[in-house]
């Protein structure tokens, strides 16, 4: 087992991206901490966890990124539970699509203060007790961070702001032995994508993507158990693509 017995905070890992690495963490030993927006909503997808491995050591948590104190509160449930953390996979993440000239303040607001603030925040809590031990952040990016998308300045930008918050902190943390990561999907089957790309929109994505199709949740989450497990002690300040080779 390559995770076991590390401690994992995963954000949005009720549905999607996230849900998928909560199962490849469980299935790798770690002791994961599966985190909603809402407690009702993380307890749904613990159960959904418990019938396939009624073994998984998972603690289900809602916490709204906008709120610091459900921050601080879930690094302090993590903690008297188990006393460590040892990887934080900050993966919650809103999208949207709108022409520059329809988006509001509010809009550009809500993505970064979901996307980056809420990243930002939690990391800060957890590096103040990752710090003592050492440990592995990774960072869902997004293609569009390196490719840019059309009718999605907010969400690139907070995305962009990914990709350089995990370069800074790789150089601020490598003394304390915290490697900070990102993994970059491409188009991913999940709800995000239901909500923001037409039929249409998918089928000439696929057109550009030599792999020739998008990819199912389940195939982003073996770069995050490489990147959270020690084969990966000597990789930090990576991004990591996997978009079927869309952006090279
Ligand atoms: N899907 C893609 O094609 C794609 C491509 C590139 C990058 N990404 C990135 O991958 C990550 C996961 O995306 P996904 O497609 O798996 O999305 P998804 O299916 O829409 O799931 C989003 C997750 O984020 C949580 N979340 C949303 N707002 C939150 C908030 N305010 N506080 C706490 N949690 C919140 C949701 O919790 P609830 O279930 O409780 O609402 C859910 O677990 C995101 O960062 C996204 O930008 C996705």
């Amino acid at each position: 087992m390559r995770l076991k017995d590390k401690v994992a905070i995963i954000t949005g890992s009720t549905r999607g991206i996230g849900y998928s690495i909560a199962e490849a963490f469980v299935k790798e030993g770690a002791k994961v901490v599966l985190c909603g927006s809402s407690q009702e909503n993380a307890d749904k997808s613990y159960q959904k966890i418990l019938e396939k491995y009624s073994e998984a050591d998972v603690l289900p948590i809602g916490v709204n990124l906008t709120s610091t104190e459900d921050i601080i509160s879930l690094v302090e449930k993590t903690i008297n539970k188990y006393g460590k953390i040892d990887v934080l996979v900050n993966n919650a993440g809103i999208t949207g699509t709108s022409p520059i000239t329809e988006l509001s303040d509010e809009d550009f607001e809500k993505m970064m203060n979901i996307n980056v603030f809420g990243a930002f925040k939690l990391t800060r809590e957890v590096v103040k007790k990752m710090k003592e031990y050492g440990g592995s952040i990774i960072n869902t990016s997004s293609m569009v961070a390196n490719y840019g998308g059309r009718n999605q300045v907010h969400y690139s930008a907070s995305k962009g702001a990914i990709n350089a918050m995990t370069k800074s902190l790789s150089k601020e943390l490598g003394m304390y032995n915290i490697r900070v990561n990102a993994v970059l999907p491409g188009v991913t089957l999940t709800d995000m994508t239901k909500d923001a790309v037409s039929d249409e929109m998918l089928e000439g994505l696929k057109r550009m993507i030599p792999l020739g199709r998008a990819s199912q949740p389940e195939e982003l989450a073996g770069a995050y158990v490489y990147l959270a497990s020690d084969e990966a002690s000597f990789t930090t300040g990576t991004l990591i693509s996997v978009d079927g080779g869309i952006v090279m």
